[in-house]
């Protein structure tokens, strides 16, 4: 049933920005061109020919956003406003209005009347339990940068809400429990000031498919349940996330997962196989991570992005990553690796889609054929290494010194693919990095 609800509603929000709905993976293409847009609202307008329904007295509601019990007869009535559920989230609202304490855009002064759906930053449609009671439906406040002490008695009493957008404020406190938002399939409070451990309630939210955390200061363990979620989109970098990455990460499904600029720890987990026909782009850039660069990496068979850059990772690149034909950005600069770049890895530069192949930093000694003319046309990278012939190589020393560490990774030179008539057609265009979804999420707005 609650599938079901999600369903109808998902079609109509949708509905409000494409006509062609399909299935889900038609339905992420439409996302990955409307998330992540800041300050760009979804919803319809409200106001428009919906009938007061008969209701219980405000004092009924258990949501603790009661009326006062008599209100003074110079105070908003239900009657007043076009159903009752926007009369309860007129009153929401007010009291969030009370607790701003900045609003450098002049955002609030348009939360007045009794018209909540042409409010700044709200926007309304009816939830599928309701057909005929259009209300608050999506709460987009993406860039107001409004400060609030918290945030809890405002998001968690808008029953209704399947969106809610607050990047770029200054909302601190933790994130309260939304279990009571059964529609909620849209989570993004990135660039707060949020603190505190992982907020687990978002572990309960089972409809979530976008999740967005990125730029707070959360700290301490993510839950290996997180993983578990049926999201598409995780954006979890630039938090201070500490601790070994789950060894079930790769039963997570979504497309685009963040995890760059945290403290992560720990190897590359090898259930990552499992997400070879889910995981789009990726991002461990810039944590702890260390451990040899498992085989399975190579079986991300739809991956366009694959960024380690940055971490402790260790032994030499295992040759199935010659099977990543749809990688356009391929990271693993600033890391501890060595041995020789294999031939068939820079062989996707003309047998797929790579377009920047990064290694500066290692300690690599050899480069397979195919490498050089990367070399000579920018695509490879491997300043910073140990590569005799080339320029801006190491210093000898430091070469000798690494080289004469044990090393324990094994040499993989299985190819799990069949690469003999494997030519992909090349992306129409080759991105450059700001294109990607992942990467974008790595830029902060400025301050105004
Ligand atoms: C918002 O938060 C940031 C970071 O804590 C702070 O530097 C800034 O002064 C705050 N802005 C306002 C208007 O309070
Ligand atoms: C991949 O998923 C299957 C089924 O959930 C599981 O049995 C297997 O252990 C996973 N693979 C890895 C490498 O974790
Ligand atoms: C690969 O392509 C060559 C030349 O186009 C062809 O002769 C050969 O049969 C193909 N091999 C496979 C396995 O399709
Ligand atoms: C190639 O990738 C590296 C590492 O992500 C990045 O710093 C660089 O800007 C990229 N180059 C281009 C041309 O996209």
């Amino acid at each position: 049933m609650a599938i079901r609800s999600l369903l109808l509603l998902l079609c109509i929000i949708f509905l409000l920005i494409s006509p062609s709905l399909g299935d889900r993976t038609q339905l992420k293409r439409q996302r990955k061109a409307i998330e992540i847009s800041i300050g760009v609202g979804v919803g319809g307008s409200g106001s428009g020919s919906e009938s007061p329904t008969a209701s219980p007295s405000p004092t009924d509601d258990s949501c603790g956003c009661s009326a006062p019990a008599s209100p003074p007869s110079s105070e908003p009535q239900p009657s007043d406003f076009p159903n009752l559920k926007q009369y309860y989230a007129y009153l929401v609202i007010q009291r969030f209005k009370q607790s701003i304490t900045c609003d450098p855009n002049g955002v609030i002064q348009t939360w007045v009347g009794y018209r909540p759906c042409t409010y700044q930053g709200f926007y309304c449609a009816a939830p599928p339990d309701s057909p005929d009671t259009p209300t608050i439906a999506s709460v987009d406040f993406n860039g107001f940068r409004l400060c609030a002490p918290t945030v809890a008695g405002f998001v968690d009493q808008l029953p209704d809400l399947a969106l809610f957008h607050a990047n770029s404020n200054n909302f601190s406190g933790p994130i309260p429990d939304l279990t009571g938002l059964p529609y909620l399939y849209e989570l993004d409070v990135s660039n707060n000031i949020h603190s505190g451990p992982f907020p687990a309630d978002v572990l309960a939210l089972s409809n979530l498919i976008f999740l967005d955390l990125r730029y707070n200061l959360f700290a301490g363990s993510v839950p290996a349940s997180v993983f578990a979620l049926d999201l598409d989109v995780l954006f979890l970098n630039n938090n201070n996330f500490f601790q070994p990455l789950p060894a079930d990460l790769g039963s997570s499904p979504v497309a685009y997962l963040t995890l760059a600029n945290n403290g992560f720890t720990g190897p590359i987990p090898r259930s990552i196989c499992n997400a070879s026909k889910t995981l789009v782009e990726v991002l461990f850039l810039n944590n702890r991570l260390s451990g040899c660069l498992p085989y399975e990496i190579g079986l991300l068979s739809i991956a366009t992005v694959f960024d380690a850059g940055f971490n402790q990772l260790t032994g030499p690149i295992p040759w199935s990553f010659g099977c990543l034909l749809k990688v356009e950005q391929l990271n693993l600069a600033g890391n501890l690796l060595y041995g020789e770049v294999p031939d068939v890895v820079c062989r996707l530069a003309k047998d797929g889609n790579l377009a920047n192949l990064s290694l500066s930093g290692n300690y690599f000694t050899l480069l397979g054929l195919s490498c050089w003319d990367l070399v000579k046309s920018q695509v490879l990278d491997v300043r910073q290494n140990c590569i005799l012939g080339l320029p801006e190589q190491r210093p000898p020393s430091e070469c000798s010194k690494f080289l004469l560490r044990p090393k324990h990774c094994p040499v993989s030179h299985y190819i799990p693919c069949s690469l003999s008539n494997c030519s992909v057609k090349p992306a129409a265009s080759k991105s450059t990095s700001s294109e990607y979804m992942t990467y974008k999420a790595l830029h902060q707005p400025p301050p105004n």
